[in-house]
């Protein structure tokens, strides 16, 4: 039996590392840096709260028009995660999987992205999903395009859609958080969020912890939802 008051799928906008950072007058790489130390504990407390899918928002199709040395650290910042925390994660029961397009992403950030998604296959406790050079909108485009280009005179269902999506068994986001204050999706899940529910909080996300998280899913525990049907 599923417990409707648990996210079976919990995703968060990463949000606030630049002001963090500017906070404590540091360089808004020691943000994202904070906010990747953040996200390891993280998926620890996430495989304890028993939610079998966690997504997470680290960058988006629109964050190359950040300045260069900006989007190089947080290239860097993945190469890192890679390299030095698969296993922790692999140990954890979680297996590590990518969503978003390929292409403009360094060639061996790729090869490692794979070779980390094959490493952990097989671990069946928790989907860790970042979503990296990800955008709802070219998610859509990407699925329209390669259906028409399968079927160019068949109209599409939203079945063909949602099969021609990135990573198409992962169930739709139940509770996306969003930290930092801004009160948006940013192009995030756009499909996938059609009966999401949100919670959002001014805490920055390198300060997001176990209390906060606590918060959420309490909040999130008390919703009630309906799916465009009537009140139960
Ligand atoms: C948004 O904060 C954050 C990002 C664009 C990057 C998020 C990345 C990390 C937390 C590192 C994650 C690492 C891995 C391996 C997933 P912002 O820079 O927009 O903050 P601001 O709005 O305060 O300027």
């Amino acid at each position: 039996m599923t417990d409707e008051r648990k996210p079976r799928h919990l995703a968060i906008i990463l949000d606030g590392n630049g002001r963090w950072a500017r906070r404590r007058n540091l360089p808004r790489l020691m943000g994202h840096r904070a906010g990747l130390r953040k996200l390891e504990n993280m998926v620890r407390l996430v495989k304890r709260e028993g939610i079998r899918y966690f997504s997470v928002y680290a960058f988006s199709t629109e964050n190359w028009n950040r300045p260069s040395m900006e989007v190089a650290g947080l290239m860097s910042l993945f190469r890192y995660y890679i390299r030095r925390k698969v296993d922790e994660i692999k140990a954890e029961g979680a297996r590590i999987r990518f969503c978003g397009r390929n292409d403009r992403l360094p060639p061996d950030l790729l090869q490692q992205m794979r070779w980390a998604e094959d490493y952990t296959k097989d671990e069946k406790i928790l989907d860790f999903i970042l979503c990296i050079n990800y955008g709802g909108r070219a998610e859509i485009l990407d699925a329209v395009n390669s259906i028409i280009a399968e079927h160019p005179d068949k109209p599409i269902t939203e079945q063909d859609l949602r099969s021609h999506f990135y990573l198409p068994d992962v169930p739709d986001p139940d509770l996306i958080i969003r930290t930092s204050g801004e009160l948006r999706l940013s192009n995030f899940w756009l499909w996938e969020s059609a009966y999401s529910e949100y919670y959002f909080t001014d805490i920055h996300w390198p300060d997001f912890d176990e209390n906060e998280l606590r918060r959420a899913l309490d909040d999130f525990a008390g919703r009630e939802r309906r799916y465009g049907g009537l009140k139960k």
